[in-house]
């Protein structure tokens, strides 16, 4: 099939590239020339394993190309993406000017039927505005149908999300996009569920603002561990056992991140306010989580005293394991706070340090992992990259001036550490 992508975030930029993978001819559209030029030439503006060589096969074999016109993407293509992003305000609301701006573009350049379809995560009714505002802006007499397709990959792990998803959701007006819709996904081997457009924006946020709770309930659950002598992991392993609740974002942390989860919970929130509804339960998913960095800075003040001119190597800057992304992310936040009670960091992430260096100034960015304790007071871990796991212990402890680890993301076992020589401080265990 012949299918155009507007935007080549994360979302577009993955779903373009699988779509390719699978045999469709693709158009990605971006309004950013120097990334399409970029994309041209072979590179990708974002690490995401598997992807770059995805998109190196799909172009080489003719059916992946990148273009910075809208109006061509329109023309040579049935269906139309949209992923463009959907930023928050300062309210908690979506801005939704990227979306409009986009819709406005299509219908100017539509010469016949086309289908519209939704991939950005947006607030329910969105598809309709879509369509109100395509018809005004559409010069032509021409029919189109608007689609919600929400999205459900995790960065890091996107393109097999994308390629071996749990289920497929196409919200529609009308039944008429729903064939071509099934065909584009045929490939993907996945239940496909057909709703109408309200409910697949719905059931975007009502999912991601499910995983934070999920995150909070077992965070809260963390701090009770913490005061009773328990251990969160044996409780979160004796939990997901369950199949109804499963074992999957029962991972205490410092607290989750990332450009979706603090974004769509917010963005939830509103939209229920505006909807007459009053969603406390998602105000304290929020309140758990900026308690549960709070309480983190608090075990590492707690330990060291003043911060002021104390040495703490961190270990972690990406939002999550396998990303260089560093959008919100708890890592940044959390040495942010140290900076400001006057500590003095040395850092180091596998994939995220060049990001970061725009939002982290005065830090020492350090190239290797094991380098990173070298006359520190502490040692912090705030992301959890499977490669911390194999850091050099004997060379830590040695380099440190006091053995004090404090583990945002238990990669380590508490009763090992102890034995190793460690002060070891790890979440709700
Ligand atoms: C999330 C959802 O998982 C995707 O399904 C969704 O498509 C995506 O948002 C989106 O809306 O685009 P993502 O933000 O890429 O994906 O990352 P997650 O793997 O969900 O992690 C989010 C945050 O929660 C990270 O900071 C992570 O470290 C934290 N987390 C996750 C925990 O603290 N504990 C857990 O058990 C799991």
């Amino acid at each position: 099939m012949k299918l155009t992508i507007i935007g080549t975030g994360y979302v577009g930029l993955v779903t373009g590239t699988c779509f390719a993978e699978v045999g469709h001819h693709v158009i990605c559209v971006d309004n950013n020339a120097e990334k399409v030029a970029m994309l041209k030439a072979g590179g990708i503006p974002i690490y995401e394993p598997g992807l770059e060589e995805l998109v190196q096969k799909n172009v080489a074999e003719g059916r992946l190309s990148f273009t910075a016109s809208t109006a061509e993407g329109v023309e040579k293509s049935d269906i139309i993406f949209i992923a463009v992003p959907t930023p928050p305000q300062a309210d908690g609301s979506v801005d939704l000017s990227f979306i409009e701006g986009v819709a406005r573009e299509i219908a100017g350049a539509m010469t016949s039927y086309k289908i519209i379809v939704d991939k950005s995560t947006v607030p329910v009714k969105t598809g309709e505005k879509v369509a109100e505002t395509i018809k005004r802006y559409c010069k032509a007499k021409v029919e189109f149908d608007v689609v919600s397709n929400p999205e459900f990959l995790r960065e890091g792990f996107a393109v097999q999300d994308l390629m071996k998803p749990d289920r497929v959701v196409v919200g529609e007006r009308s039944q008429r996009p729903v064939p071509a819709m099934k065909q584009v996904y045929e490939p993907f081997k996945a239940p496909i569920i057909v709703t109408d457009i309200n409910s697949a924006e719905l059931i975007k946020h009502a999912a991601n603002s499910f995983l934070a709770l999920k995150i909070s309930y077992i965070n809260a659950v963390s701090i009770i561990c913490e005061a009773s002598g328990a251990n969160v992991q044996e409780v979160a392993n004796g939990m997901g056992m369950d199949a109804r609740i499963g074992r999957q974002f029962l991972d205490a942390s410092l607290g989750f991140g990332g450009s979706c989860f603090p974004k769509d919970l917010s963005a939830f929130i509103k939209i229920s306010d505006q909807l007459g509804y009053n969603f406390a339960l998602l105000k304290e998913v929020q309140r758990i989580n900026s308690f549960q960095m709070e309480r983190f800075v608090k075990k590492i003040s707690d330990t060291l005293w003043v911060l002021k001119d104390k040495k703490i190597g961190v270990l972690g800057l990406a939002f999550k394991q396998n990303t260089d992304d560093v959008r919100t992310s708890p890592a940044i936040d959390l040495c942010q706070r140290l900076q400001k009670e006057g500590a003095i960091l040395r850092v180091h992430d596998p994939k995220a340090m060049e990001k970061a260096r725009a939002l982290l100034q005065g830090v020492t960015y350090v190239a290797d992992m094991n380098e990173v304790a070298q006359g520190c007071d502490a040692l912090v871990i705030a992301t959890e990259w499977p490669v911390f796991k194999k850091l050099d212990l004997d060379r830590a402890r040695k380099d440190l001036t006091h053995p004090i680890i404090f583990d945002g993301r238990n990669l380590f076992d508490p009763a090992e550490m102890e034995r190793l020589g460690f002060i070891y401080k790890s979440i709700g265990r």
